[in-house]
């Protein structure tokens, strides 16, 4: 059993597609087991992305998850770090398959989000492996606003 962070970004937020990208991860049977709404403020933005802070990119980076406020999620399932970045799809929405979130909800490129100097409309951050998930998770969250529960799932699928 694995729990993996999710973000629903600001532009994903003022798209109204929280709902219906939640609704994916619970057809999957993940359990959500934590979520909250927040604001990012710069220094926060620079803990969260602190692999890419040096990058060229980052300005615009963290102009867009400090826009307005994100929705953040824990889900838990197993793989579920594998899972969920399957989900997702690639990095780029313009590279991603069709059926995954970013694939079916944007097409975003990199050349165009470089050309104007800002970030990749891509919807959605997730971890991208176990031991992130749990640097991840830790940093959003704090023990007590994760709980545990049983779902159907734990009844009826496994
Ligand atoms: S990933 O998804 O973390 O594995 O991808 P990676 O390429 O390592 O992470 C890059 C994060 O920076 C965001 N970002 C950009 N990357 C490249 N080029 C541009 N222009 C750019 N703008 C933003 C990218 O979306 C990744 O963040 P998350 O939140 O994980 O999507």
């Amino acid at each position: 059993m694995e729990q993996t962070l999710v973000l629903i970004k600001p532009d994903g937020v003022q798209r109204s597609l929280s709902g219906r990208i939640l609704q994916r991860f619970e057809d999957a049977g993940l359990k959500i087991v934590g979520m909250k709404m927040k604001w990012v403020d710069p220094k926060f933005a620079k803990e969260h992305y602190k692999a890419h802070v040096e990058k060229k990119f980052y300005p615009g980076l963290e102009s867009m998850i400090t826009e307005g406020p994100v929705v953040a999620f824990v889900l838990e399932g197993l793989h579920a770090v594998e899972l969920v970045r399957k989900m997702v799809g690639a990095t780029e929405p313009k590279a991603a398959q069709p059926g995954t979130i970013r694939g079916d909800f944007a097409h975003h490129s990199y050349a165009y989000a470089d050309q104007k100097g800002i970030a990749i409309k891509n919807l959605i951050h997730a971890s991208g492996t176990v031991e992130e998930a749990k640097i991840e998770v830790a940093l959003w969250f704090k023990k007590e606003e994760l709980h545990s529960y049983q779902t159907v799932h734990e009844k009826h699928v496994f």
